[in-house]
């Protein structure tokens, strides 16, 4: 039998905390606001940013959106970065992915200046990750981070196998657990023979939004099992990569979906748009 990994109680206390330090920023007379940008009317993003919304609320943070549609050129958007980025009254900036094809997300992401960059895609915040350098995490991995901090579980020596290579999980993941000093292996759509890489993990993380990919007999007895899976199933459940009902009995940790990484991704964006507050008002370095 495993420990249910509670990400959304977890998620409940950060935010509970970063409300009382927003009151505390307010009667210093120091407002936090995040902006938030949309291209298109991707519909999972239209969900994300909508819970992003109610989480500033929550919080106390202000909010902004700019809704562009998908007709919007490059131009448009880089100069609207460039307008938040001028803005003092905007903390933190957003930029909500997918985008258009047509639209180049790359140079989008390196506009975002990096003191604003509460996302961490900036290749500045990369880079000092990468250094295991103070920075701005990507909120899904650092969310992790923090709920491997939250239930005592050190990497230390510990195999990581990471599944998927993305920019904005994987590939950060493979940084945050590095620098806790595990032994981390990731594998990606070319990556032969899985099977046996997956059941050598003493951690495994899945982030490849494969439904019930990962099943118990690819897993280790005992294994700690993180799923960022978020899929939709033709009769409309929402379901992890991880065939939950099954892996939970051999592993020692699981994260549930709902209710594991996703409330967590989002309380790690609330985090670092107070701190990118306090840091822009001089309050810590
Ligand atoms: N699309 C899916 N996840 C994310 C995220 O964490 N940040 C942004 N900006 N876009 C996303």
């Amino acid at each position: 039998m495993s420990v249910i990994i509670d990400g959304k109680e977890l998620a409940k206390k950060i935010r509970g905390n970063l409300k009382i330090e927003c009151k505390e920023l307010k009667s210093k007379g120091i407002k936090s606001k995040l902006a938030v940008i949309m291209v298109g009317k991707d519909p999972a993003s239209k969900v994300y940013v909508r819970n992003k919304s109610r989480a500033c609320e929550d919080v106390g943070i202000e909010y902004e959106e700019h809704l562009l549609d998908d007709k919007t050129t490059q131009k448009q958007l880089i100069d609207l970065i460039k307008q938040l980025n001028e803005d003092k009254t905007v903390n933190g900036i957003l930029l909500q992915s997918p985008i258009p094809s047509n639209l180049d997300i790359s140079e989008a992401f390196r506009t975002i200046i990096p003191e604003k960059d509460v996302d961490g895609f900036n290749p500045v915040n990369v880079g000092k990750l990468v250094l295991n350098q103070d920075t701005f995490v990507s909120c899904t991995p650092y969310g992790i981070m923090k709920m491997f901090e939250e239930y005592n579980i050190d990497l230390t020596g510990k195999n990581v196998v990471i599944l998927g290579r993305s920019n904005i999980v994987g590939k950060p993941l493979i940084h945050c657990c590095l620098n806790r000093n595990a032994t981390v292996t990731t594998c990606h759509s070319k990556t032969q023979n899985i099977e046996q890489i997956t059941s050598k993990a003493d951690v495994l993380i899945s982030a490849i939004g494969k439904a019930h990919f990962v099943t118990e007999d690819i897993v280790k007895e005992g294994a700690v099992i993180i799923d960022v899976g978020i899929n939709r199933l033709d009769n409309g459940e929402i379901t992890g990569d991880v065939d939950f009902e099954n892996v939970k009995e051999k592993a020692s940790y699981i994260t549930p979906v709902p209710g594991g990484v996703g409330p967590m991704t989002i309380a790690m964006l609330m985090n670092n748009v107070i701190k990118a507050t306090k840091r822009q008002n001089g309050m810590i370095d």
